[in-house]
């Protein structure tokens, strides 16, 4: 497996590979927002590309490089959702054969994105690592293509191009906040602002029910939580992954974790200060900001509104929390 962390020529590389594919996406200052939190606050609209998640541009970058052969056995993988819609999008795309397994209960309206895009999603395991244990075996057993959700620099190279779209849109941004489950996005914007020689701080944010990251990146070695308690399933991950951790471990300036409470206050205050659906990872980032104010003072704040796809259900609850 290739673990080499890809560069600004990889990022630059992958954005020639998308270009016709998507657009770039909004960065808009929203002004309601820059009010409730006091700051200089932007937010980067990932949610607005198609599959509604930042994820699609690292799916589309990865199987839009594999070779003939490769795409014949096709493609194999574990998701919550929204990294198994960009690799379904982009084996449609591609006419690649997609199998994606994800754990039991998972976001139904996500299984149901999937399977629209024509791939065929099976159900196992108790959480995301579980599900990738039989990615695993299915990959041996079909000799399939098996597409990690953080160990591929051409996906950590893809998701970058939305940090290159950042710091071309606002050169002096001064913290992007970006949410980190396997940490791909995170680790895009540390390859970025490295490549570019920029001083800007990235911050993480993680659910305080799924901290593996955060509490890896702090001590003195990685740990494997236990479980995952979090509604924000984009965030829901009990390990750390070597590429992504590498790249994190050496460039993140801080990771913030938020409860339960904090991350649907953020889908609410998602929806009254930008008008915009976020699923609980793509809130996370606002409401990290709310809780750093004081620190953020006369900076340029970047919110990664990483993606929108909440479930009905959760919807309801988030908002039926609200005591309103
Ligand atoms: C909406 C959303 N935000 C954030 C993340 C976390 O991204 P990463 O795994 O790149 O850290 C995910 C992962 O699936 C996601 O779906």
């Amino acid at each position: 497996m290739d673990l080499t962390p890809p560069g600004l020529a990889d990022v630059h590389a992958a954005r020639a590979r998308l270009q016709g594919l998507l657009r770039p996406t909004p960065l808009i200052r929203h002004p309601l927002l820059a009010q409730e939190l006091g700051l200089d606050v932007w937010v980067k609209h990932e949610n607005h590309n198609p599959t509604c998640a930042f994820k699609v541009r690292g799916g589309l970058n990865l199987i839009g490089t594999l070779d003939p052969g490769a795409r014949a056995a096709g493609v194999v993988t574990a998701t919550t959702g929204n990294h198994g819609q960009s690799i379904a999008l982009a084996c449609q795309r591609y006419g690649v054969p997609c199998t994606i397994v994800v754990p039991l209960g998972n976001n139904p309206e996500k299984n149901a994105a999937m399977r629209a895009y024509g791939a065929t999603v099976v159900e196992h395991g108790r959480d995301f690592d579980e599900a990738r244990g039989l990615v695993e075996q299915l990959a041996a057993e079909r000799g399939a293509r098996y597409v990690h959700s953080a160990n591929e620099p051409l996906l950590v190279a893809g998701v970058a191009t939305y940090a290159l779209e950042i710091f071309e849109d606002l050169p002096d941004v001064d913290v992007i906040f970006v949410p980190i489950g396997g940490g791909s996005g995170a680790a895009g914007c540390v390859t970025v602002r490295d490549g570019l020689g920029k001083p800007t701080w990235i911050v993480g944010v993680q659910a305080a029910g799924a901290d593996a990251f955060a509490r890896s990146w702090r001590g003195p070695q990685r740990v494997i939580g236990e479980r995952v308690a979090t509604f924000a399933e984009g965030m829901a991950t009990r390990v750390t992954f070597d590429l992504t951790f590498g790249i994190l471990k050496r460039g993140l300036h801080d990771v913030v974790t938020l409860g339960e409470d904090d991350l649907r206050d953020g889908v609410r205050l998602a929806l009254r200060a930008t008008h915009n659906l976020a699923e609980g990872a793509g809130a996370a980032p606002l409401v990290a900001a709310r809780a750093w104010r004081d620190r953020l003072a006369g900076k340029r704040v970047v919110c990664v509104m990483s993606g929108g796809n909440l479930d009905l259900r959760t919807l309801r609850q988030v908002l039926g929390a609200d005591g309103a």
